[in-house]
């Protein structure tokens, strides 16, 4: 069955990896990207998008510019973990786009894009602060009982990365993120305990290298770059790709094991703001409308990436 999905990004090594997936698997038909302002500045990860759909091939996908900023609190970028450009890459030059971003703001896109389908059909996939879509909610709260489901890439139950227990997505915007826990919408949190386990070996990138296409060597040049990062700041041999594994669950729910629980954003810790509480006593209340990820198939998830990979060459 093929999955009608926006993919809010804010590219970004994995996010980059995101969409190469869902514009290279034939079951994802990606209605468009829109961008937020997260890893780097929302200028910069809106022409990253454009860059990427260059690369893949795929220029006819409309990309949105969205929010530059956090709901409350001030810009803050992870240039330490995605460079100066917010997808720096070794060893390969990056074309120019040929192409703008689309006449529209992100979260105009998402509204009227979620109205004119039938109820049911869209499935939201941020894989950046959830800025956009809590905005997208606010302006038009018709979009909650139409959106199929919502699966992100944020938070964690056990870890953090931006603090000691929140993750970047979710510590950037909180107030956002806060919205879009709390909306009733069936939401899939892909956190860190999942996608700490998407680690890009050396095997992994061999065999990417392997494929001897544009687009392969654009991975490898962005894994590079993305290794040493995790090696300088998070202490990883090898970096996790964290946002793909949303789309990666979209196409075959069996990589990607999930379990029911309630999940709430801290906001007002002295420690602890952006944390994704949640419940793992069993059994969750009937009403909890939300999962998480625990367990990946890794060689299932590298096998859907590559194999998409192969499809854009
Ligand atoms: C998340 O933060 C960003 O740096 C990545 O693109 C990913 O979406 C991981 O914490
Ligand atoms: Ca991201």
């Amino acid at each position: 069955m093929t999955r009608k999905i926006i993919l809010d990004c804010d590219p970004g090594h994995d996010d980059a990896v995101a969409l190469l997936l869902a514009m290279g698997n034939p079951n994802i038909d990606l209605l468009g990207i829109t961008t937020v302002g997260g890893n780097q500045t929302l200028d910069k990860v809106a022409r990253n998008a454009l860059v990427v759909k260059e690369i893949a091939g795929h220029p006819e996908i409309p990309v949105y510019a969205g929010c530059d900023r956090p709901l409350v609190r001030p810009v803050e970028v992870a240039e330490v973990i995605h460079g100066s450009t917010g997808m720096d890459v070794n060893g390969v030059e990056l074309p120019d786009p040929s192409t703008a971003l689309a006449d529209a703001h992100a979260i105009d896109f998402i509204i009227d894009t979620v109205m004119s389908h039938e109820p049911g059909t869209i499935t939201l996939v941020p894989t950046g602060p959830l800025t956009n879509i809590a905005m997208a909610a606010r302006k038009e709260p018709r979009i909650v009982e139409r959106v199929k489901e919502v699966v992100l890439m944020g938070g964690g139950y056990h870890e953090g990365n931006w603090s000691p227990v929140a993750e970047f997505n979710i510590k950037i915007d909180p107030e956002a993120a806060h919205i879009v826990f709390e909306e009733p919408w069936p939401v899939t949190m892909v956190g860190l305990d999942l996608t700490h386990q998407a680690l890009a070996t050396a095997g992994v990138e061999a065999e990417i290298k392997a494929l001897n296409t544009p687009v392969a060597d654009f991975v490898v040049g962005l894994f590079g770059f993305f290794r040493e990062a995790y090696q300088q700041n998070q202490g990883f041999t090898d970096p996790p790709v964290h946002d793909p594994c949303t789309v990666a669950y979209l196409i075959d729910p069996s990589i990607v094991q999930t379990r029911k629980a309630p999940v709430h954003v801290e906001l007002a810790g002295a420690l602890t703001t952006g944390m994704t509480v949640t419940d793992l006593r069993e059994p969750a209340d009937d009403t909890c409308h939300t999962q998480v990820a625990t367990k990946l198939d890794h060689a299932g998830f590298w096998n859907l990436v590559t194999e998409a990979l192969k499809n854009l060459a």
